[in-house]
């Protein structure tokens, strides 16, 4: 439980905000790189961090991210003509270059040196891993770019998708890392009504037992690590004959996660980025580090039934949304499905955008022994704010490198250390560089 104070600490992301800064120090997702993919094509207008900016691909092939007032009248300039290396305000035809620089005022006097004085806000970009990439610090202190390890893999071997959620991001990232809610909101034994999609991918934790999952399942022991990169949670279920099943979330500050799947070959990699304190944009990447994802692994990300949501293509709004009650089947619920909703992302979505609406009140929660990989999420979140605050860097911006890491879901004897486990499901380079558990 954490006091009113430290709830909104931890939910508040806008300009000035101590999360808002920590968060404005590491580069974020911002669009998939398909929304600007065209030189000179039609300028993107979205919201991070409560700023408004707008995105274009100039002439050149290089991606800019403005502000999205005109800094003349303000004007905005997703309106605006994006041609010849630049994005011309509609309203008076100023126009910017991708790095802010105002290069034409055509009402000025010919001989007018004005624009030279002139800068729309702007920000640095990066495309990598089917996404472009946005850091909104200081420029001097723009880090290197995190190595996650799909963004170093060609086109192929990795799919990246997109949805909004209504919500505040920290209902979404607590999710992520929340284990013990898998056994319950997943638990899915309805037959897959496209007999295309297979069965396991609908039906993870399937063993004929009825809807409630066995208590050797659900009753889990965590184990917290702290990394470099941020922590691993590792939940640990003990089988009946004593083997223990750990899945382990790797979670990469400030807002990435890593979900395990011992069911699915690829890796799963998750951002959830602040659109504003009442709404995030979740974005969702599957990937294979040896080959091009294959046809099972593609349908997980098409289908709907995994992590990666269904959405409408051009507002990138989940189809199953809370105007429709995410079109749940109370018939499905009462014979066969935990929710009765579609899809392991439909079923996060109802649970995480209505706790207590969009900012959850964190001051009345209850915790329980489950809880504890929140509560290490929540505390490495404020204490990295906190330390900010103080004028101290995260230390993971130094660790680029660290961010090349994977999930691990394996069943195991009981000896064997857990760390050790989760070292040995990480690449080669990880594993000789070492990722360090953090004192
Ligand atoms: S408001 Fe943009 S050019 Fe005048
Ligand atoms: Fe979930």
């Amino acid at each position: 439980m954490l006091t009113i104070a430290d709830n909104e600490f931890l939910t508040q992301t806008g300009a000035a905000t101590p999360m808002g800064e920590l968060f404005r120090r590491f580069w974020l997702p911002a669009l998939l790189a398909s929304q600007v993919q065209e030189r000179d094509g039609v300028p993107v207008e979205f919201q991070l961090l409560g700023e408004r900016l707008v995105a274009f691909r100039d002439t050149a092939g290089q991606v800019g991210i403005l502000e999205a007032r005109c800094p003349h009248r303000h004007a905005n300039l997703k309106w605006g003509r994006n041609e010849e290396c630049g994005l011309r305000c509609v309203y008076h035809g100023w126009k910017f270059t991708t790095d802010g620089q105002c290069v034409d005022q055509p009402a000025e006097p010919a001989n007018s040196r004005f624009k030279d004085s002139v800068r729309v806000r702007s920000y640095a970009t990066h495309e990598a891993g089917g996404l472009i990439w946005i850091y909104m610090g200081p420029l001097e202190l723009q880090p290197s770019f995190p190595e996650f390890e799909w963004t170093l893999l060609p086109t192929p071997h990795y799919m990246a998708t997109k949805r909004f959620q209504f919500c505040n991001y920290l209902q979404n990232l607590e999710g992520e890392v929340d284990t013990a809610h898998v056994n319950f909101l997943h638990r899915n034994l309805a037959e897959p009504d496209d007999p295309d999609i297979p069965r396991e991918i609908l039906n993870p934790q399937f063993d004929g037992e009825g809807l409630m999952p066995p208590s050797f399942l659900a009753r889990k022991k965590f184990d917290i690590a702290e990394t470099e990169f941020g922590m691993v949670a590792m939940a640990c279920s003990e089988f009946p004959d004593g083997q223990l099943y750990w899945r382990m979330t790797p979670y990469l500050v400030p807002c990435f996660t890593l979900i395990p799947s011992q069911y699915n070959d690829a890796n799963t990699w998750t951002a959830v980025v602040p659109v504003d304190d009442h709404n995030c944009v979740g974005f969702t990447v599957t990937w294979h580090h040896q080959r091009p994802l294959n046809e099972h692994e593609i349908l997980t990300v098409t289908s709907g039934a995994g992590v990666h949501a269904l959405v409408d293509p051009d507002t990138f709004v989940p189809l199953a949304n809370k105007g429709n009650d995410y079109l749940i089947d109370r018939e499905l619920q009462a014979t066969s499905s935990f929710t009765g909703i579609f899809g392991i992302r439909g079923e996060d979505l109802p649970v995480q955008e209505d706790q207590d609406g969009t900012i959850f009140q964190r001051h009345e929660e209850h915790l329980g022994v489950t809880d504890r990989a929140i509560v290490a999420l929540r505390e490495i979140l404020m204490r990295l704010a906190r330390n900010l605050q103080d004028g101290i860097s995260p230390p993971q911006l130094q660790s680029p490198a660290a961010f090349r890491s994977r999930s691990v879901a394996i069943v195991s004897p009981r000896e064997v250390d857990p760390f050790q486990l989760f070292l040995d499901g990480q690449p080669e380079s990880q594993r000789e560089q070492g990722i360090h558990s953090a004192p």
